[in-house]
């Protein structure tokens, strides 16, 4: 069988007469974690749409093999539950009460919400829902995990921290990830393939591969010399970082 979960060919998008995505080409594996990173407005979360299946493309083709879930920018938890049943809702095929409840206190530590647990969304901060419903989308069996930005509502430690974490979750149960950031760190932490996109309408201006195991440290040479690449790509180098400190060019 092929491990391919997710193709893209040739798929171009456009909302009226305004051109969103361009003649996209991309292949992604069973397992892999790809991050996509691109200015704002340029059509990343369009494309999730696109992959999720809620918007057909207006050209082109996608193939998925498997059930996908989007993870939203703003959470969708539903307010009437608390923290706990909202993630317990993934763990609806886990008919052994004692293991449900296992994992529920499990996903609580990893979130560090173990003393919410009985608290309901309008209880939290915008950053502890967003927590909540990225336990509550790994608690499901869901083969593709689709993220927009699941980490941008949290502080820098806090998202360092889950980052970690999450690389240990994917490693323990290795999923299919597409990964929507604005974190050019948090995409060379965590991606085996990192793709860049141009201004609207989006192109793949390259692909980066990063071939480490995770979870990975923010200072490995390999991370470092992924994040001046992304930032080169976007024209960013000069900007973000002087020339004093960019490494010597050979
Ligand atoms: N439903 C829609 N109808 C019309 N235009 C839309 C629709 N959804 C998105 N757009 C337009 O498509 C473009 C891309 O939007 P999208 O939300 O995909 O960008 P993005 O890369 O996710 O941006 P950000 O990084 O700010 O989240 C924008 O110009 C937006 O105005
Ligand atoms: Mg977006």
């Amino acid at each position: 069988m092929s491990d391919k979960r997710i193709e893209l060919q040739d798929v171009s998008h456009a909302f009226g007469t305004v051109e969103v995505i361009k003649s996209l080409n991309l292949t992604i594996s069973d397992h892999e974690i790809v991050a996509i990173v691109g200015p704002s407005g340029c059509g990343k979360t369009t494309l999730l749409n696109l992959l999720s299946g809620h918007e057909p493309p207006s050209s082109g083709s996608i193939q998925r093999v498997g059930k996908a879930r989007m993870i939203y920018q703003q959470d969708g938890l539903f307010p009437w539950l608390t923290v706990e049943e909202n993630i317990a809702l993934g763990l609806r095929h886990q008919k052994d009460e004692e293991a449900r409840r296992r994992q529920v206190r499990d996903l609580l530590t990893f979130i560090r919400l173990e003393g919410f647990a009985g608290h309901y969304p309008h209880q939290l901060s915008g950053g502890m829902r967003q927590r909540v419903e990225l336990a509550r989308a790994l608690a499901g069996e869901t083969d593709i995990l689709l993220m927009d930005e699941p980490f941008s509502a949290l502080d820098y430690i806090t998202r360092l921290r889950m980052r970690h974490e999450l690389a240990e979750i994917f490693n323990e149960r290795p999923r299919t990830v597409i990964l929507v950031t604005h974190d050019i760190e948090e995409a060379a932490q965590l991606a085996d393939r990192i793709v860049v996109l141009s201004e609207r309408p989006a192109r793949i201006i390259n692909v980066i591969p990063i071939r480490l195991p995770r979870p990975r440290n923010l200072t490995h040479p390999l991370v470092v010399e992924a994040i001046h690449c992304i930032l080169a790509q976007m024209g960013l180098e000069d900007a973000v970082i002087g020339p004093e400190l960019q490494p010597a060019k050979a």
